[in-house]
Protein backbone atom coordinates (compact mmCIF):
# COMPACT_ATOMS: atom_id res chain seq x y z
CA UNK A 1 0.00 0.00 0.00
CA UNK A 2 1.01 3.19 -1.23
CA UNK A 3 2.23 5.85 1.93
CA UNK A 4 -1.10 8.21 1.31
CA UNK A 5 -3.17 5.31 0.98
CA UNK A 6 -1.83 4.38 4.69
CA UNK A 7 -2.55 7.75 5.54
CA UNK A 8 -5.80 7.95 4.48
CA UNK A 9 -6.80 4.82 6.35
CA UNK A 10 -5.08 6.42 9.82
CA UNK A 11 -7.43 9.09 9.21
CA UNK A 12 -10.30 6.93 8.75
CA UNK A 13 -9.41 5.05 11.89
CA UNK A 14 -9.03 8.07 14.07
CA UNK A 15 -11.91 10.37 12.87
CA UNK A 16 -14.10 7.68 11.94
CA UNK A 17 -13.56 6.01 15.47
CA UNK A 18 -12.62 2.48 14.18
CA UNK A 19 -11.90 -0.83 16.31
CA UNK A 20 -12.44 -3.52 14.75
CA UNK A 21 -9.68 -3.55 11.93
CA UNK A 22 -9.41 -6.95 9.57
CA UNK A 23 -6.79 -6.43 6.75
CA UNK A 24 -6.24 -9.10 3.90
CA UNK A 25 -2.08 -8.84 2.84
CA UNK A 26 0.00 -8.12 6.13
CA UNK A 27 2.81 -6.36 6.18
CA UNK A 28 3.93 -3.08 6.91
CA UNK A 29 0.96 -1.29 7.12
CA UNK A 30 -0.16 -3.49 10.00
CA UNK A 31 2.27 -2.60 12.33
CA UNK A 32 1.81 0.90 11.41
CA UNK A 33 -1.62 0.55 12.24
CA UNK A 34 -1.00 -1.37 15.27
CA UNK A 35 1.36 1.71 16.36
CA UNK A 36 -1.24 3.72 15.35
CA UNK A 37 -3.98 2.25 17.85
CA UNK A 38 -1.37 2.26 20.44
CA UNK A 39 0.12 5.40 20.12
CA UNK A 40 -3.42 6.65 20.42
CA UNK A 41 -4.89 4.76 23.22
CA UNK A 42 -7.35 3.40 21.20
CA UNK A 43 -8.97 -0.26 22.63
CA UNK A 44 -8.79 -1.62 18.98
CA UNK A 45 -6.90 -4.24 16.95
CA UNK A 46 -5.99 -4.93 13.36
CA UNK A 47 -5.88 -8.68 12.33
CA UNK A 48 -4.66 -9.22 9.37
CA UNK A 49 -4.82 -12.89 7.33
CA UNK A 50 -1.97 -13.60 5.53
CA UNK A 51 -1.55 -16.72 3.08
CA UNK A 52 2.44 -16.67 3.36
CA UNK A 53 3.37 -19.03 6.64
CA UNK A 54 6.96 -17.40 6.73
CA UNK A 55 5.68 -13.81 6.11
CA UNK A 56 2.83 -14.22 8.98
CA UNK A 57 5.93 -15.23 10.98
CA UNK A 58 8.12 -12.41 10.49
CA UNK A 59 5.11 -9.68 10.79
CA UNK A 60 4.12 -11.53 13.72
CA UNK A 61 7.72 -11.04 15.15
CA UNK A 62 8.07 -7.36 14.00
CA UNK A 63 4.45 -6.73 16.19
CA UNK A 64 6.24 -8.42 19.09
CA UNK A 65 9.43 -6.46 19.36
CA UNK A 66 7.85 -3.47 19.49
CA UNK A 67 5.32 -4.81 22.04
CA UNK A 68 2.46 -4.39 19.65
CA UNK A 69 1.06 -7.80 20.00
CA UNK A 70 -2.06 -6.43 22.35
CA UNK A 71 -2.96 -3.97 19.47
CA UNK A 72 -2.04 -6.04 16.21
CA UNK A 73 -1.90 -10.05 14.68
CA UNK A 74 -1.55 -12.00 11.93
CA UNK A 75 -3.15 -15.00 11.15
CA UNK A 76 -1.84 -17.77 8.64
CA UNK A 77 -4.53 -18.13 6.51
CA UNK A 78 -3.19 -20.43 3.33
CA UNK A 79 -5.10 -19.64 0.08
CA UNK A 80 -7.49 -22.16 -1.23
CA UNK A 81 -10.83 -22.96 -3.44
CA UNK A 82 -12.10 -21.89 -6.58
CA UNK A 83 -12.02 -18.36 -6.74
CA UNK A 84 -8.90 -18.99 -4.58
CA UNK A 85 -8.95 -17.01 -1.59
CA UNK A 86 -7.73 -17.61 2.28
CA UNK A 87 -9.24 -20.52 3.58
CA UNK A 88 -12.51 -20.95 5.29
CA UNK A 89 -11.33 -22.00 8.59
CA UNK A 90 -8.89 -19.31 9.41
CA UNK A 91 -12.06 -16.70 9.44
CA UNK A 92 -12.48 -18.35 12.84
CA UNK A 93 -9.80 -16.06 13.78
CA UNK A 94 -11.50 -12.98 12.72
CA UNK A 95 -13.61 -10.72 14.97
CA UNK A 96 -17.46 -11.48 14.97
CA UNK A 97 -18.05 -7.26 13.81
CA UNK A 98 -15.41 -5.37 11.63
CA UNK A 99 -15.78 -1.54 11.43
CA UNK A 100 -12.92 -1.37 8.97
CA UNK A 101 -11.96 -3.83 6.33
CA UNK A 102 -8.52 -3.36 4.34
CA UNK A 103 -8.44 -5.47 0.98
CA UNK A 104 -4.94 -5.96 0.22
CA UNK A 105 -4.48 -9.19 -0.56
CA UNK A 106 -3.45 -11.89 -2.10
CA UNK A 107 -1.34 -10.82 -3.99
CA UNK A 108 -3.28 -10.15 -7.73
CA UNK A 109 -0.43 -8.60 -9.27
CA UNK A 110 0.36 -11.56 -12.09
CA UNK A 111 -1.37 -12.40 -14.85
CA UNK A 112 -4.52 -14.15 -14.34
CA UNK A 113 -4.96 -13.17 -10.56
CA UNK A 114 -6.58 -10.09 -11.13
CA UNK A 115 -10.33 -11.27 -9.68
CA UNK A 116 -8.24 -12.88 -6.89
CA UNK A 117 -9.48 -9.74 -4.37
CA UNK A 118 -12.80 -10.36 -4.80
CA UNK A 119 -14.07 -12.70 -2.49
CA UNK A 120 -13.43 -10.39 0.42
CA UNK A 121 -16.71 -8.27 0.06
CA UNK A 122 -19.10 -11.22 -0.22
CA UNK A 123 -17.26 -13.79 2.18
CA UNK A 124 -16.92 -10.81 5.57
CA UNK A 125 -20.08 -8.88 4.46
CA UNK A 126 -22.10 -10.47 7.43
CA UNK A 127 -19.45 -9.61 9.97
CA UNK A 128 -19.18 -6.03 8.72
CA UNK A 129 -20.87 -3.42 11.19
CA UNK A 130 -23.94 -1.37 9.33
CA UNK A 131 -21.82 1.70 9.30
CA UNK A 132 -18.65 -0.05 8.35
CA UNK A 133 -15.94 1.09 5.79
CA UNK A 134 -14.08 -1.24 2.92
CA UNK A 135 -10.75 -0.21 1.41
CA UNK A 136 -9.61 -1.86 -1.53
CA UNK A 137 -6.10 -0.93 -2.50
CA UNK A 138 -4.38 -1.02 -5.96
CA UNK A 139 -7.80 0.57 -7.44
CA UNK A 140 -5.44 1.68 -10.76
CA UNK A 141 -4.94 -2.06 -11.72
CA UNK A 142 -7.66 -3.56 -14.30
CA UNK A 143 -8.11 -6.28 -11.81
CA UNK A 144 -9.12 -4.57 -9.06
CA UNK A 145 -11.29 -2.69 -11.31
CA UNK A 146 -12.79 -5.03 -12.35
CA UNK A 147 -13.72 -6.07 -9.07
CA UNK A 148 -15.37 -3.23 -7.87
CA UNK A 149 -17.64 -3.14 -10.92
CA UNK A 150 -18.56 -7.00 -9.14
CA UNK A 151 -18.83 -5.49 -5.85
CA UNK A 152 -21.20 -2.70 -7.71
CA UNK A 153 -23.12 -5.08 -9.66
CA UNK A 154 -23.82 -7.67 -7.36
CA UNK A 155 -24.09 -6.01 -3.91
CA UNK A 156 -25.35 -2.35 -2.03
CA UNK A 157 -22.20 -1.18 -1.46
CA UNK A 158 -21.18 2.04 -3.25
CA UNK A 159 -17.33 2.60 -3.55
CA UNK A 160 -15.75 5.82 -4.54
CA UNK A 161 -12.27 5.97 -6.45
CA UNK A 162 -9.21 8.37 -5.12
CA UNK A 163 -6.76 8.07 -7.74
CA UNK A 164 -4.30 9.87 -5.32
CA UNK A 165 -4.22 7.31 -3.17
CA UNK A 166 -4.57 4.10 -5.17
CA UNK A 167 -7.44 3.04 -2.96
CA UNK A 168 -10.89 2.74 -3.41
CA UNK A 169 -13.53 3.31 -0.43
CA UNK A 170 -17.01 1.98 0.43
CA UNK A 171 -19.53 2.07 2.77
CA UNK A 172 -23.54 0.55 2.56
CA UNK A 173 -26.29 3.47 1.41
CA UNK A 174 -26.65 4.98 4.46
CA UNK A 175 -30.46 4.54 4.39
CA UNK A 176 -29.57 1.04 5.40
CA UNK A 177 -27.03 2.50 8.22
CA UNK A 178 -27.45 2.96 11.56
CA UNK A 179 -26.94 6.45 13.24
CA UNK A 180 -23.71 6.82 14.08
C1 LIG B 1 0.12 -6.00 -1.32
S1 LIG B 1 1.01 -6.96 -0.17
C2 LIG B 1 0.28 -6.46 1.37
C3 LIG B 1 0.98 -5.28 1.86
C4 LIG B 1 0.53 -4.73 3.20
N1 LIG B 1 -0.91 -4.55 3.29
C5 LIG B 1 1.21 -3.37 3.39
O1 LIG B 1 0.69 -2.38 2.86
O2 LIG B 1 2.28 -3.36 4.01
C6 LIG B 1 0.30 -8.55 -0.46
C7 LIG B 1 1.18 -9.70 0.01
O3 LIG B 1 2.53 -9.50 -0.38
C8 LIG B 1 3.39 -10.08 0.59
N2 LIG B 1 4.28 -9.03 1.06
C9 LIG B 1 3.95 -7.83 1.59
N3 LIG B 1 5.04 -7.10 1.82
C10 LIG B 1 6.09 -7.84 1.44
C11 LIG B 1 7.49 -7.62 1.44
N4 LIG B 1 8.02 -6.49 1.87
N5 LIG B 1 8.27 -8.62 0.98
C12 LIG B 1 7.74 -9.75 0.55
N6 LIG B 1 6.41 -10.04 0.52
C13 LIG B 1 5.59 -9.09 0.96
C14 LIG B 1 2.52 -10.67 1.68
O4 LIG B 1 2.30 -12.05 1.42
C15 LIG B 1 1.23 -9.88 1.51
O5 LIG B 1 0.10 -10.58 1.96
Amino acid sequence: MRPAGLVAICNEIIHGRRTSIVECGSGVSTVVLARLLRQRAIAGTVVALEHDPDWARLVNQLLADEGLSAFGRVVHAPLEGEPTWYSLSSLTELPETIDLLIVDGPPADQPGNGQRRAPALTTLQPRLSETAVVYLDDIDRPGEQSVLEAWHANTNWTFTVDAATGTASGRRPSADRLPD
